[in-house]
């Protein structure tokens, strides 16, 4: 199969993609538009790109907003009174069933890699048994990194430790953590000693939910890099969220910022969740409750976007739509700017696959798989302003979907 007629990002003029079998066999230049051979694609003068990634979500939460109850507050607090609730009821194929589900809206959005966390403090881990088994199921869909997320603690939780153990030596991709949901901040710095060291010692990527929080005295973050620098693991760790760095002062944040760029460590920001979240204990003037998505990005660190929940206690909406959340993220980050527009799509493609660690696995390079998708608009700006859309995702070679785009009858 052939994609004729491609732009691609940064680069002038258009291009002709041939994919052979699993694989991209070909990108070269076109002298002129071309016509579409039989199977072949027509870009039509639009971008292609990798697939989209989903860097961070909570797929054995998802669509359970409303049951047995709605979180009418919107507060962080009564989300997890309500996920308690919702939690009792809890299957094995409920939770399959609901993560299936909310992986067809990702893919239907162009999505093919998600990391999503799975609360491993239950002493059953049931979500995680039910998540391992999708992630076989949906291989033909996504590649899935599963994320060992202690949701109530490693050390506020009794057996916290051996339940993180367990979860990994079980087949979970990805350490987890919550050092600013600890009960003391002892706890807080023993809580990322301990999964760096499991991190180190299995294999694993790290990917820590790190301050969380509008307290500006909330600072795991500098230990989570200091370990990350220390055992030169940087590349394979990611604090997401981040949002006390929100409220941290500037002077704070410079000694910081000089620590993060020797860590070399990734950032994920959930801008929706975040501010829907966040700002609860303020009155006027309210803070935005975000880190610094666009100081990260300048100072040359990875920073990317991702949509935290859909339809859970903590968040009522989302569809999957990863563009939806950039074009909230830019707006909430001060990234309107030409430069930032004119590149946006790294927040949600390079950027994420780097968090992810997916290295030849991604990216429009001969030789590597042949997973990519047709967007509706001719680059990045045009395609946040008409709010578009993939048209065509391929994985493997294969149409994993095509959209038809909408018809405006006017009279
Ligand atoms: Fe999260």
């Amino acid at each position: 199969m052939n994609i004729v007629n491609a732009r691609l990002r940064g680069r002038e003029g258009l291009y002709r993609i041939e994919l052979a079998g699993e694989r991209i066999a070909a990108i070269a230049p076109q002298q002129a538009p071309a016509e579409a051979g039989p199977g072949d694609i027509d870009a039509a003068s639009n971008l292609v790109v990798p697939p989209f990634v989903e860097p961070h979500i909570h797929l054995d939460a998802s669509l359970t907003a409303g049951e047995p109850a709605w979180n009418m507050s919107g507060t962080l607090f009564e989300g997890i009174e309500r996920w308690s609730e919702r939690k009792a009821l809890v299957t094995f194929d409920d939770t399959k069933a609901r993560a299936k589900k909310t992986i067809d809206m990702l893919v239907e959005h162009g999505i093919q890699h998600v990391r999503t966390h799975v609360d491993v403090t239950d002493p059953t881990l049931s979500a995680l048994k039910s998540m391992l088994e999708v992630r076989e199921e949906t291989r033909h869909l996504i590649d899935l990194q599963i994320v060992a997320f202690p949701q109530e603690g490693i050390e506020s939780f009794k057996g916290g430790r051996e339940l993180m153990a367990e979860a990994i030596a079980m087949g979970a991709d990805v350490v987890g953590g919550i050092p600013h949901f600890e009960n003391t901040r002892e706890q807080g710095v023993s809580s990322i000693r301990f999964l760096m060291d499991l991190a180190e010692r299995s294999g694993c990527l790290v990917d820590v939910h790190c301050d969380e929080t509008d307290d500006p005295q909330s600072r795991f973050l500098e230990v989570l890099a200091e370990e990350a620098r220390v055992r030169e693991m940087g590349e394979r760790v990611t604090a997401s969220h981040t949002t006390a760095m929100g409220s941290y002062d500037n002077a704070y944040c410079s000694k910081l910022f000089r620590l993060l760029k020797l860590s070399g460590i990734n950032f994920v920001s959930c801008p929706t969740e975040s501010i829907h979240l966040q700002g609860r204990f303020d009155t006027y003037p309210k803070r935005r409750g975000l880190t610094r998505v666009a100081e990260l990005d300048r100072a040359g660190l990875n920073v990317c976007f991702g949509q935290d929940s859909i339809v859970d206690p903590w968040y009522p909406l989302g569809n999957g739509n990863i563009l939806r959340i950039l074009e909230a993220g830019l707006h909430i980050c001060h990234m309107l700017g030409y430069q930032d527009l004119a590149r946006c799509l790294d927040l949600v493609t390079d950027h994420s696959a780097r968090t992810l660690n997916l290295g030849e696995g991604y990216g429009l390079v001969v030789g590597r798989p042949a997973n990519l998708l047709v967007l509706s608009a001719p680059d990045d700006y045009e395609l946040l302003r008409s709010q578009g859309q993939a048209r065509v995702s391929i994985r493997g070679g294969k149409v994993l979907l095509r959209r038809t785009p909408a018809r405006v009858e006017r009279y």
